[in-house]
């Protein structure tokens, strides 16, 4: 059923670019449970608990992303060989607990770009679901950035 009252092959790119935005989004999540567990000296506490506030918002907008591919009827990329292989965010093995916090404004970046392209895909072929969706996923990833960069500006 047709249930979207949108042409299946306009969607064809806004899957694509959701597809990408999910793989980033699954070595981002890996990333930050690295993090959570390497991370060490004066400031433990404060980014190991971040970091798990952080990946377990990242998990839930993973099964989002994931269910939006479905209910627009493509299939989300599911094995870890793919991710690794399509993802524009990169696993990073930062040290030091500001390295950490650097390296993941650097994965907000390229998420919060390939964010950019769904959102045009999206509003190309009207599909205001994924547009509402991701808008909103943009906007608390832009917030959660303004407080890590501000956490890691020397003063
Ligand atoms: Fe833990």
């Amino acid at each position: 059923m047709n249930y979207l009252n949108i042409e299946k092959k306009t969607l064809n790119k806004v899957a694509e670019s959701l597809n990408l935005l999910l793989a980033d989004y699954q070595i981002y999540y890996q990333n930050l449970r690295r993090y959570h567990w390497h991370v060490q000296g004066v400031n433990f506490f404060d980014l190991h608990v971040k970091f798990e506030e952080l990946y377990t918002s990242a998990q839930l907008v993973i099964d989002e992303l994931a269910e939006r591919i479905l209910t627009i009827r493509f299939k989300p990329m599911a094995t870890l060989k793919e991710y690794l292989e399509l993802a524009n965010v990169k696993e990073i093995h930062a040290e030091k607990d500001s390295e950490m916090v650097s390296a993941i404004l650097d994965n907000h970046k390229i998420i919060i770009n390939q964010m950019r392209t769904v959102l045009e895909n999206a509003a190309e072929c009207e599909d205001e679901g994924t547009t509402d969706l991701v808008a909103s996923l943009l906007s608390a990833l832009e917030k959660s950035s303004w407080m890590l960069d501000a956490w890691n500006t020397k003063s």
